[in-house]
């Protein structure tokens, strides 16, 4: 992103968001933080202040509609060039044992919730002829894994909604990537074997940075990130 940019992030008061909250105000650009944990997020605040650029919060469920407004008026009165779907949840059950209700939890926040933000964030962007969508999606949303049908379904169908939005977001000039990542060491993945070998979440957040400063040259739509070793 060649000069600075206002970039959103949703679930930036944990993990990646975190870390991609901080990698991208230390390149220079203004962010919009987003999470449920105010504490943390003003925390993440105080660290964001000594890169000298501009940090909005924006707190709430991001399955409620409430939040979802909070956030588009944060993101018109900001004028945000970038938007960036993170906030997830997993479940790890059999399906047997998995309860509906949590089944809806895990698909409003991992497929709804991304999709009503997208569409209120694209008629700004459309306005603007200009912007950058980013989804966190994972290797569940592309392949099939056991104990994992409800969060598999979520990323699968957020999958599926941008890979076919992309063509009209691109008639009107708005870029469309999604990230495929392997497992990052963070709290959604604890307790997991072999939990220090994942990605660390701040080299991710590295990577997609540097990527993004390239985004607007290279027409980037689909991105997987591993770890070498898997
Ligand atoms: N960790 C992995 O192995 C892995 C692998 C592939 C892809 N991913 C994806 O990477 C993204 C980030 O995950 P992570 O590993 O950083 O997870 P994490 O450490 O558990 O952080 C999740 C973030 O999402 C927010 N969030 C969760 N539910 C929310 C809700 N209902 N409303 C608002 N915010 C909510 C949390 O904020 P609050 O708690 O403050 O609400 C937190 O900031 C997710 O989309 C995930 O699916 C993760």
């Amino acid at each position: 992103m060649s000069k600075p940019k206002t970039v959103l992030i949703t679930g930036a008061s944990r993990g990646l968001g975190r870390s991609l909250s901080l990698a991208i105000a230390k390149a220079g650009h203004n962010v919009v933080i987003h999470g449920r944990d105010e504490k943390r997020l003003y925390a993440l605040k105080g660290e964001i202040a000594k890169y000298n650029v501009a940090c909005e919060i924006v707190s709430g469920d991001i399955v409620e509609g409430q939040t979802i407004q909070k956030l588009t008026d944060c993101a018109n009165r900001h004028e945000v060039d970038v938007l960036i779907n993170n906030a997830g949840d997993y479940l790890g059950k059999s399906v047997s044992e998995m309860s509906i209700s949590e089944f809806r939890k895990i698909i409003e926040v991992n497929l709804i919730a991304p999709v009503i933000l997208t569409k209120k964030i694209f008629e700004l962007f459309k306005k603007r002829k200009f912007g950058l969508i980013v989804n966190i999606n994972s290797l569940a949303g592309k392949n099939f894994s056991d104990l994992e049908a409800a969060y598999s379904a979520g990323k699968h169908g957020l999958r599926g909604f941008m890979g076919s939005f992309q063509f009209e977001a691109l008639r009107a000039n708005v870029l469309i990537i999604n990230i495929y990542s392997g497992a990052m060491s963070t709290d959604m993945s604890a307790g997991r074997k072999d939990h220090d070998k994942f990605i660390d979440p701040d080299e991710m957040a590295d990577v997609i940075c540097k990527m993004l400063d390239g985004a607007r040259t290279m027409r980037i739509g689909e991105l997987d990130i591993l770890r070498r070793i898997y």
